[in-house]
């Protein structure tokens, strides 16, 4: 919808709806351009609601073909219908039958909501707002309906019909080239989990009996030809399910669960009621086309979308502000089962620089806001990382405050007790609270604070009293709307480590028996007795709370915790501040002696020598260098991003040339000799030994190009050979551009593997990539109508290319403005989300400022923006 001036949707303004909508049947038949739907709803008055509102029925693009009320057509007198909604004036208050015949078309429907078509194939996305451009609806989570859906379809067009729930009739249409199916589902369940899907699909299915002894069928239906790329994620279904037995008491409760693959789709999937729908990207793995970071973000997708059958969808959200109670507490769910299939402190330390990367840099922006939100103009512009990233950081912190055991008390409390109903942030709260008998009040401030609170400590140790203190102070920054914050309730992991390495065992009555300090002034302290030496203190173990942290603590003794730590974050952390530090000093133009260096390429020697081969993924992640973008977050003002890259490429030459031979080993020793396997442990190895090639390069262009060279040629799987071909995108010259060429041939007909090609491309770190990337624009394989295309060439440039997309001349960001104003004719969620790639503009030096402000304004002043592209534009300039 385009509108000059979009309300603002308010949180206080909650009202019960007047109707709700016990049954719905759908009858839907499927055309490629006329479709035709005939809902019939079983409505009544809600005792909760205003006694004398008017029947007001959300529409979006729908054509109103047929209304009737108990069987008889409503005179055009007593009912007005647009293209944006239905309303009846005066309609019964008793309970009633509504039927609404409406016509679309999903050819045309390039904004994949609603019912749309991919690939020729029938599929629907109705979260947030679709539904209503399927149907005039009450579409808002807090109706919910048991829906029974029949679709029709042409045998040919769509020989596969799904559906919600169970499947209970199916049949051909006599003397007719159609079928139809219907599908009932017995669970009552907003609009925004209804799904259908029509089309020609290839299925991979199995068993799978739940503790209870329930029979339920699962599959994956990918494109005719892909089955066998989808058994991994058929697995990680399987095994989905049976840890959420396990670990949440959580049963499947249909006789069916189907995932349907589709290769047009705004988000990663959706956790429609049984029919979950997945953008291809994170269903189709093969070791030919997929790397090991995409097997594990399958895993973690469909993980995801199956926990929030109850998360989510047995019990829902109110309201759309209450986003982060099904989405921060489902990825809290999902980070779990993978920390458990895999390596805890490993997944935790990805974790935590994606929550870095993405929410930190978020909340710093114009466009923070509070986990719960308080208003909106597009609640599709509220998917955001810190709905979903510090939201469940949230849950994590209130576990590790209530500990393990209440935790899952609560969480029984809260799925039992809300269970069928759509439930507030409140009621979550409140189901811990009562098994506590904590007053978690100061806790909820995370849900409405915006904002990194930062946390300073300061340790002093009195070796007479052999004690230590460490003193604390937090402050959150102001964000839109919050001029001023409420200290916060911060959980604090830590613990002391000796000089030399040895754990302290120490006593503190302000440390728990977990070693948790909660921090919940402005400022705190705390005295550990019986300290023997001058310690080194180790706090926010396994990063216990998502702020910043600011540690007077000297590099030598940062290195003290790299080596000795027993929490593997903070070991890592360790590593990440020194280089950091550096990292900064060198951008910024600040002193850095050769000492630092050496001091901070020494201890990593050791590291190398002692411990990488013990847990090669843990030891591929200590000797990454902080991102780009990570140093420009931690400057924070009038950053230079070509200084950055001179800087970070600079430490990288000193650490790979200080330890080129033992890397040059690893890279031989780590070779992938057996078949490839998805595996955590085997990932780590590859993960090392291309961190490490990475580094050979840094140091030695001639041996890294003649390595990368080989590892592509002999490559036996798509992790090593996009490894090698990443590093040979850093060394400009022939050998890269026939790499690039040779890959694009071999995978012409791939096209989640071109999309890869297209965002190792745009992420080139050099002048020439703007140039590049818009010559890909015309390439056959790229097209604007496809999401995935437009993100891994388009979004890639501007959100994983710091340097080039903030060019000092600002052709990055009219390149992007170019795109943004395109894509919004088609797809507005997908437009609004690459013009988040702004949202650092603030914090570039004044020229590059000054152009990302004229590109702003030149967007905002554009006609016929949607209320997406507008929302965030503007948010973006307040
Ligand atoms: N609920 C989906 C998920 O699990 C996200 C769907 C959002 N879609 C949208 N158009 N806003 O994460
Ligand atoms: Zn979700």
């Amino acid at each position: 919808m385009r509108t000059e001036t979009t309300p603002v949707i308010r949180l206080e303004d909650y009202q019960p709806s007047p109707f709700v909508i016990e049954r719905v049947e759908l009858d839907v038949r499927l055309h490629p351009t006329t479709t035709r739907v005939t809902a019939t709803l079983a409505l009544k008055p809600n005792p909760k609601g205003r006694p004398d509102a008017p029947l007001v029925l959300d529409g979006d693009e729908v054509n109103l073909k047929g209304l009737s009320l108990d069987g008889r057509a409503i005179p055009a007198a007593e009912f007005e219908a647009s293209a944006q909604g239905l309303t009846i004036a005066q309609p019964p208050r008793r309970p009633f039958t509504l039927t609404i015949e409406t016509e679309i078309d999903p050819t045309a429907n390039t904004q994949l909501m609603g019912l749309y078509r991919s690939s020729g194939n029938y599929c629907t996305q109705c979260e947030a707002e679709g539904f209503r451009r399927i149907t005039y609806f009450l579409d808002r989570p807090d109706v919910m309906a048991v829906y029974t859906t029949r679709i029709e379809a042409d045998r040919d067009e769509a020989p596969v019909l799904l559906g919600n729930g169970n499947p209970v009739e199916a049949g051909n249409i006599a003397g007719t080239n159609r079928h139809y199916a219907v599908w009932h589902d017995p669970h009552p369940k907003p609009a925004y989990l209804f799904a259908l899907v029509g089309g020609r699909l290839g299925k991979v299915g199995k068993d799978f009996t739940t503790m209870s002894g329930r029979k339920v069928k699962l599959a994956v239906y990918v494109e005719p030809g892909k089955e066998e790329r989808a058994a991994y994620a058929l697995d990680a279904l399987e095994r989905s399910m049976r840890w959420d037995e396990r670990v949440f008491g959580r049963e499947y409760d249909l006789d069916e669960f189907n995932i349907v693959a589709v290769s047009d789709f705004n988000m990663g999937a959706m956790e429609n009621k049984g029919l979950n729908i997945f953008n291809d990207k994170y269903v189709l793995a093969s070791p030919e086309t997929a790397t090991d970071m995409d097997y594990a973000n399958i895993e973690a997708i469909i993980a995801h979308e199956y926990f929030h059958n109850w998360s989510g969808n047995r019990v829902t959200c109110r309201d759309w502000f209450q986003l982060c109670l099904k989405e921060g507490l489902t990825v809290f769910r999902d980070q779990e089962f993978s920390s458990d299939e895999r390596s805890r402190p490993v997944h935790r330390i990805a974790e935590v620089k994606t929550l870095r990367a993405r929410q930190f840099s978020e909340d710093a922006s114009p466009l923070a806001h509070p986990v719960r939100p308080t208003q909106y103009r597009e609640i599709n512009n509220f998917y955001t990382a810190t709905v979903y990233e510090k939201g469940a950081e949230i849950v994590r912190m209130l576990k590790t405050i209530i500990g393990e055991a209440d935790f899952r008390r609560g969480m029984d409390l809260y799925f039992d007790r809300c269970d069928g109903t759509a439930a507030t942030v409140e009621d979550f709260l409140q189901a811990f609270s009562e098994v506590t008998g904590r007053d978690l009040s100061h806790f909820s401030h995370w849900y409405a604070q915006a904002g990194t609170p930062r946390v300073t400590i300061k340790g002093t140790y009195d070796e007479a009293a052999q004690t230590y203190r460490l003193d604390f102070t937090q402050a959150t920054p102001a964000t839109p709307g919050q001029p001023n914050k409420e200290p916060m309730a911060i959980p604090v992991a830590l613990g002391l480590v000796a000089q030399d390495g040895r754990p302290l065992a120490t006593s503190s009555d302000r440390v728990n028996a977990q070693g948790v300090f909660i921090l919940d002034k402005a400022s705190d302290s705390l005295t550990f007795t019986n300290v023997p030496s001058h310690p080194v203190p180790s706090v926010f173990r396994g990063f216990s709370a998502p702020v910043k942290t600011s540690l007077d603590l000297s590099n030598t003794e940062l290195l003290v915790l790299l080596r000795h730590d027993s929490d593997a974050f903070n070991r890592w952390q360790a590593a990440q501040t020194v280089a950091m530090r550096l990292l900064v000093a060198l951008s910024t133009g600040a002193a850095v002696t050769d000492a630092d260096i050496t001091g901070l390429s020494a201890a990593l020697e050791m590291f190398i020598e002692d411990d990488a081969m013990r847990d090669p993924a843990f030891a591929a992640l200590v000797l990454t260098l902080p991102s780009e973008a990570d140093i420009a977050q931690e400057i924070a003002a009038d950053v230079d991003p070509d200084a950055i890259h001179k800087a970070r490429t600079e430490l990288k030459r000193r650490i790979g040339s200080a330890n080129i031979g033992q890397l040059w080993e690893f890279h031989q020793l780590l070779a992938d000799l057996g078949p490839y396997s998805p595996d955590a442990a085997s990932a780590g190895r590859r993960a090392l030994r291309n961190v490490a090639l990475d580094l050979i390069a840094g140091a030695d262009k001639r041996l890294g190009e003649r390595l990368a060279r080989e590892q592509f040629d002999t490559a036996g799987n798509m992790t090593d050979r996009l490894a090698s071909l990443s590093v040979l995108t850093t060394l400009p010259g022939a050998a890269r551009e026939g790499a690039l060429t040779q890959f694009s041939e071999r995978y012409r007909d791939e096209p989640l593997v071109l999309d890869k090609w297209f965002a190792l491309q745009a992420t080139i770190l050099e002048e020439g990539t703007l140039e590049r990337v818009k010559g890909l624009m015309n390439h056959p394989a790229f097209s604007i109508n496809n999401p995935n295309r437009v993100r891994s060439l388009v979004g890639s440039f501007a959100m994983a290319n710091q340097m080039q997309f903030n060019r000092a001349d600002g052709a990055g960001y009219a390149f992007l403005a170019e795109i943004v104003l395109r894509a919004d004719e088609l797809n507005p969620q997908l437009a609004a989300r690459l013009l988040t790639a702004f949202s650092a503009w603030r914090m570039m030096e004044e020229t590059r400022r000054k152009h990302a402000q004229q590109t702003l304004q030149a967007i905002a002043e554009h006609p016929n923006l949607s209320r997406d592209v507008s929302d965030i534009v503007n948010r973006s300039l307040e």
